[in-house]
């Protein structure tokens, strides 16, 4: 039994003190087997071998115990001496990053409309041409389709050109009323200076009893919402024509650059459009079976809003993950 005191005495690592305690206590252990050949042994000394044998036990087990203590100890230091962390070194800089300014506009757009408490919806950016052109009063062969030029996969389904069949897909599932708003990306094919092939776009829907809703309701919460955008501007109204809305206009706000007196961003005019709306078609509710309903809509590209308050020029600087620009958002 001596050397066995001595193993565990001599072990280097909790490792090796394992697999002395699996030779010494295993089941096929030094111990299990002296306990065995007690069987063998005369009776009357049977006695007096399972004391021995039971004193070893137990003073085995205390060696095992201290020393496995002990080396836990010293391993436990050698390890936290490796990761020493010297908190008096100077750190490498780290760049912390921001909101997106499309994003973080996204986000103050649907903050105005929640606070007004239009509820937020989503659809997918893979749309069918129904809910894309056809319930939106585009029927095929509509020369307003040319408005668009969409990407296709097979089978007529594409990739989404704007937010509004978002509207579609809220009055197919839900009853009126309806206030809803659809922020998300959107697809079309085209790149320049002022186009993205993906940008994003922010619609809204208002959906009540016949006769509720009117362009001077419209008016208001744009008015309104335009205000809590750009702060202190005009806001003008021009008629235009979407196929999804009649009577159609166009939303105007005074140049933010030249305060209205006339620069190169607003062609000397002294307004810049911001964004689309109407009094819904009855075609539309026709396409999703709405009866004796009155409702306003409308869109409004995300980028420009964010070129528009942080005064940036080229549209295609958004979407180049540039630090320096991003920096500047912090
Ligand atoms: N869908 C239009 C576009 O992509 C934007 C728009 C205009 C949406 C007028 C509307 C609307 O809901 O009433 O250009």
């Amino acid at each position: 039994m001596k050397e066995w005191y001595d193993a565990i005495q001599k072990a280097q690592s909790v490792e090796s003190l394992e697999e002395i305690r699996i030779s010494v206590f295993g089941k096929k252990g030094v111990l299990a087997q002296e306990f065995a050949k007690m069987k063998t042994a005369p009776n009357e000394n049977k006695a007096q071998i399972a004391k021995d044998l039971n004193t070893h036990k137990s003073a085995l087990m205390n060696e095992f115990t201290a020393k496995k203590i002990t080396l836990q100890t010293i391993e436990l230091q050698i390890a936290m001496k490796a990761e020493a962390i010297d908190v008096s070194l100077f750190s490498a800089k780290s760049q912390s990053g921001a909101l997106h300014p499309v994003m973080e506009t996204m986000d103050k757009i649907v903050e105005y409309f929640s606070s007004m408490n239009f509820s937020v919806k989503t659809g997918g950016m893979v749309e069918d041409d129904f809910h894309n052109f056809e319930a939106l009063n585009l029927p095929k062969y509509h020369p307003a389709r040319d408005m668009q030029d969409t990407f296709y996969f097979k089978d007529e389904m594409l990739l989404r050109t704007h937010t509004s069949p978002v509207q579609i897909r809220t009055m197919l599932s839900t009853k009126p009323p309806i206030r809803m708003i659809a922020p998300g990306a959107v697809f079309r094919r085209d790149y320049d200076l002022t186009h993205t092939p993906m940008f994003h776009q922010v619609e809204g829907l208002l959906v009540d009893e016949k006769g509720k809703v009117s362009f001077a309701n419209l008016k208001f919460i744009l008015e309104d919402f335009l205000k809590y955008m750009f702060g202190d501007i005009e806001v003008r109204f021009r008629p235009s024509f979407f196929p999804f809305t009649e009577p159609s206009a166009e939303v105007d706000i005074s140049c933010v650059f030249c305060e209205g007196n006339g620069c190169r961003v607003c062609s000397k005019t002294g307004w810049l459009e911001v964004l689309g709306c109407g009094i819904v078609d009855p075609n539309v509710f026709n396409a999703v079976k709405y009866e004796n309903v009155s409702g306003y809509a409308f869109g409004l590209g995300v980028e420009r809003f964010a070129m528009l308050i942080h005064q940036i020029g080229d549209l295609r600087s958004l979407f180049e993950g540039d630090i320096k620009l991003l920096e500047q958002f912090q």
